[in-house]
């Protein structure tokens, strides 16, 4: 057990719940774990020379291979790819879905009406965009009606996430909603089951909690999300003490 293990275990954030995607990485598989049922293994996306010249680049070459991507179908309908914002060097990262209409006018996540409300969220913990927090999504171009992005597609942007992650070398993640939780984690998810849990993302802890545009429906969740961000913010601390 690391430092930090032991640490996050002292102040009853442990166990880490591991990513299984690649050989001879496997889940200890905690009490409650038949909530999380493990999804087919992709391929670490790595593997391939498209995700080996992803995983090679800087910023710029980034934000450029993803405004021209015609990797999957999500580019037909784009008016442009939303690739993320904020800082660089960021703490935090919040993981959402994907962008939706204002997203795509715009170039930038979360900011229509459940941007909003992440942006209240994020200011209850005492953050805001930009200033040690970077936002992104799982896919980077809106699927059509805002239609949740379908497996092949996460799969194809995913190479993008992992190099934001890669780049950002965030000390926390906050997965928003289902989709987000699942593109990281690779299993199935059930965001009910899988809050207040601290998951390991490739040696980066991750939490899971309600997307802000569930939340803007399902108003009796508000007080659950706002549990998760204590949580978060818990694990964020526990994190800096371990150093
Ligand atoms: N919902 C998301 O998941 N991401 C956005 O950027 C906007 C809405």
């Amino acid at each position: 057990m690391t430092r930090r293990d032991s640490i996050l275990r002292e102040i009853g954030l442990a166990p880490l719940w591991r990513r299984r995607d690649r050989p001879g990485q496997t889940a200890e598989a905690p009490a409650g774990a038949e909530s999380l049922a493990q999804a087919s293994p992709a391929a670490a996306p790595e593997g391939d020379a498209r995700g080996r010249r992803i995983a090679a680049m800087g910023w710029d070459e980034l934000r450029a291979t993803v405004a021209a991507c015609r990797d999957c179908r999500l580019c037909e309908k784009r008016k442009q790819a939303v690739l993320g914002v904020g800082d660089v060097d960021a703490d935090w990262l919040f993981v959402g879905e994907g962008p939706g209409a204002e997203e795509d006018e715009k170039g930038e996540p979360f900011v229509g009406q459940a941007g909003k409300l992440l942006d209240a969220m994020l200011a209850a913990i005492d953050l805001r965009r930009g200033n040690r927090v970077y936002i992104g999504n799982a896919v980077k171009c809106r699927p059509p009606n805002n239609r949740t992005p379908e497996a092949e597609e996460t799969a194809a942007c995913f190479p993008y996430l992992l190099r934001q992650i890669e780049l950002i070398r965030p000390k926390l993640i906050v997965a928003l909603g289902k989709p987000a939780a699942e593109t990281l984690l690779n299993m199935e998810v059930k965001v009910g089951a899988a809050r207040g849990r601290l998951f390991d993302y490739r040696g980066i802890p991750l939490v899971v909690t309600y997307h802000p545009a569930y939340l803007l429906r399902n108003l009796t969740d508000k007080a659950r999300a706002w549990e998760d961000l204590c949580f978060a913010r818990r694990a964020m601390k526990g994190l800096e003490e371990a150093g």
